[in-house]
């Protein structure tokens, strides 16, 4: 008798804990005690544009002053969405009845009320804090007491002569589109899987990066805050998960050319990714191909965790922690609530922050 046949299939399930994302889920927790870039510093935000971040679908501005603002789209006073707003010198103003809220979401104006609305401070349209660095707009979802000072890192940081940040939002390393329709851990798994850089890049996709790549690697794990010192950083890439099946990429670089860091972008069988016809992507599939293929979030049920994934494992177990530690009341791995502990050093190889 034939066995192992696809007939009668146990239905399959995902790690709720470890891949959803919004307020209240245990990951989701866990994320808003971090900072995540939302959107490039050189955004127009002078309409306000909607914008989902771990699940929550808000409204960013900016100011006349230069100020940028991040707020509940539902206008405090009766609901019409800020998105329909105007954004002015001193905030958004709603398009239904005119209340201005500033960037911290403090009621400024209620033109319909007598002398502006006398009762207009006890108005507050729920708000989230926002920090300008590296060319990216970085917000902070979580409980306002256990906001951490946004990070530093040496290697952006420390410039030599000529060089500069520049902050680039263009996707997964490999191409694809801007907005990645799978879940946010599928890219930080490949991150700590060196052993699909020789397969998925150095034979299917046609050797993408360099030649060197298609070696398979010598791979040692070491749950360590440091590694040995192999190089500086040049660049530093966030995941921002906006929602349970989707993710983008922002990535802040030293560079001593403009545009140098987008330039960076393999090519598979000569083209780029959005060059590539449907047939050319199922020839050499990259890295979105790989991780949009696992599903919209994949089936941990269904996995084989075989030698080559420690770095999967120990990425999860490490989770695991830190999901145990918020939800036990205390700080999470890496937050620093004072700017000088908030000072990352970084040393290249997979370091994972
Ligand atoms: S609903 Fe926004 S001002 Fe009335
Ligand atoms: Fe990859």
């Amino acid at each position: 008798m034939d066995t192992g046949t696809a007939y009668g299939r146990t239905p399959p399930t995902y790690r709720k804990e470890l891949t959803e994302v919004r307020a209240g889920t245990p990951m989701g927790e866990l994320l808003r005690r971090y900072w995540h870039p939302i959107g490039l510093s050189s955004e127009d935000l002078s309409v306000p544009r909607e914008k989902t971040i771990l699940g929550e679908t808000l409204v960013a501005f900016r100011d006349g002053s230069g100020k940028p603002g991040l707020v509940y789209p539902r206008c405090a006073h009766r609901g019409a969405s800020l998105y329909y707003g105007k954004v002015e010198e001193r905030g958004i103003r709603c398009c239904y009845h005119g209340w201005l809220y500033d960037a911290q979401g403090r009621c400024l104006e209620q033109p319909c009320e007598e002398g502006g609305g006398a009762r207009r401070d006890n108005v507050r349209q729920p708000w989230y804090p926002l920090e300008e660095r590296y060319g990216l707009v970085f917000a902070y979802l979580g409980p306002p007491q256990k906001k951490p000072a946004l990070p530093r890192y040496d290697c952006l940081e420390e410039l030599a002569p000529g060089e500069f940040v520049e902050a680039d939002d263009s996707s997964i390393g490999s191409g694809g589109p801007r907005i990645v329709d799978c879940n946010w851990l599928q890219h930080w798994e490949n991150v700590v899987d060196p052993f699909h850089v020789p397969i998925l890049h150095g034979s299917f996709s046609g050797a993408q990066f360099v030649a060197q790549m298609a070696a398979m690697p010598k791979v040692t794990f070491e749950p360590t805050p440091r590694v040995a010192k192999y190089g500086k950083v040049e660049s530093i890439g966030w995941v921002l998960p906006i929602d349970d099946t989707h993710f983008r990429i922002y990535t802040a670089g030293r560079v001593s050319e403009q545009g140098e860091l987008s330039k960076f972008r393999s090519r598979m069988a000569g083209k780029a990714w959005h060059e590539l016809t449907p047939e050319e992507h199922q020839r050499h599939p990259g890295d979105y191909e790989a991780q949009t293929s696992q599903g919209p979030i994949t089936f941990h049920s269904e996995e084989r965790l075989a030698t080559s994934d420690k770095g999967i494992a120990q990425l999860r177990r490490f989770l695991e922690q830190q999901l145990k530690i918020v939800a036990e009341g205390g700080d999470p791995a890496c937050v620093a609530f004072d700017e000088k502990s908030a000072y990352v050093r970084l040393d290249a190889g997979q370091t994972l922050v």
